[in-house]
């Protein structure tokens, strides 16, 4: 079987060149005589992997020297579960809602301390970014949560708050689709299986300043400092997701860096979104000026229309293009390792099925 464009929102699509490499690579890694998976984590061979994965992190997203970059375990779960253990020192937290991903973040933060949603677009089903001017944030507050791309509802922050508080964001569906400035952010974590590589790994960027102020009840393997000082190895890491995380970083550098893969994701996105907002039968949800670069949700005028819509794109060869669960419809998750020929072959489908169901 050729393979297909896959549109899943996570595990998405891997660039294939990565993958090609690692296939390379499998039985034999750097003349170890074994793959990645079976190299001791603390040997030399694999020490070099994790430093060069990092090394190119930092290059490519610009990383300043007062911040560490961690490989955790858990996902982006474990991740917005563990911020408020390492950070509300004074058991106050703001959150901003604007979906799924982060009504688990409050609920998880509740556990610990006060917690403050500033602002929320759950009025009209997440289907927009709250105004941000004119907040009424509390500068005494630990941290300000936000989860910067909405993976289920389609949306992303163009713009971030105004706030001395440390801003720790959710990219798990944003991480490297665009320049941004870590300066502005006191923790920024990802979970890989998107635009970094396989499940299993998560990206933390924490501000050194932040690292320290850990509640006594975090769990050894989830305090950041701690983390920071045994470089990612307080046990055993997801060697292999580390390693496939590194390859699509170097993959990412070739290309010319995220400023260069940006300009390709704008294309991607502007070819969808031009043809849904040309087209009399596709609609998209969400407030023009909100809209996702990586995940693009879509529906048709009625559920069976979806329902045909999605089997006969699987019958082409692109697949994972329903909605999620709570929301419906369609979504196409169009994440870095996503070709425009991937995204152009779509919006090709979906003119020829608006021609034959009008
Ligand atoms: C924005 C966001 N946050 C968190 C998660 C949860 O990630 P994980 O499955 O790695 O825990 C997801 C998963 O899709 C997500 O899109």
């Amino acid at each position: 079987m050729e393979r297909v464009f896959n549109f899943s929102a996570g595990p998405a699509a891997l660039p294939e060149e990565v993958i090609k490499i690692a296939q390379k690579e499998m039985l034999n890694f750097n003349n170890s005589g074994m793959s990645v998976m079976e190299l001791s984590h603390r040997s030399s061979t694999y020490m070099a992997v994790i430093e060069e994965a990092e090394a190119n992190l930092k290059k490519l997203m610009n990383i300043p020297d007062n911040y560490s970059i961690l490989f955790m375990q858990g996902g982006a779960t474990a991740q917005f579960s563990v911020v408020p253990l390492n950070l509300m020192v004074k058991k106050k937290a703001l959150y901003i809602n604007t979906g799924v991903w982060s009504q688990k973040a409050i609920k998880e933060a509740k556990k610990y301390g006060e917690v403050k949603v500033i602002a929320s677009s759950e009025d009209k089903a997440f289907s927009y970014i709250p105004n941000l001017d004119n907040l009424s944030i509390d500068e005494t507050a630990d941290y300000l949560h936000i989860t910067s791309n909405n993976t289920i509802e389609g949306t992303v922050f163009k713009k971030l708050p105004k706030t001395n508080l440390p801003i720790v964001s959710d990219m798990s569906s944003y991480i490297l689709s665009e320049e941004i400035n870590v300066s502005d952010y006191g923790v920024i974590y990802a979970g890989a299986q998107k635009n970094i590589g396989p499940a299993g790994v998560a990206i933390v960027i924490v501000r050194n300043d932040l690292l320290g102020k850990e509640m006594p009840i975090t769990p050894v393997l989830y305090g950041y400092k701690a983390s920071v000082e045994e470089k990612s190895m307080l046990n055993t890491p997801p060697t292999f997701a580390i390693y496939i995380a590194g390859l699509v970083f170097k993959w990412l550098l070739e290309l010319g860096g995220i400023k260069e893969m940006a300009k390709i994701n704008v294309e991607k996105a502007n070819l969808l979104y031009n043809f849904i907002d040309s087209s009399k039968l596709f609609k998209s949800p969400v407030k023009v000026a909100d809209r996702s670069l990586m995940n693009v949700p879509f529906c048709l005028p009625t559920e069976d229309l979806d329902k045909l819509f999605i089997k006969q794109a699987e019958a082409a060869c692109l697949t994972n293009l329903k909605g999620h669960r709570l929301v419906g419809g369609m979504r196409a998750s169009i994440y870095n390792a996503m070709p425009t020929k991937g995204v152009q072959t779509l919006v090709d489908f979906m003119a020829n099925f608006e021609k034959t169901n009008k």
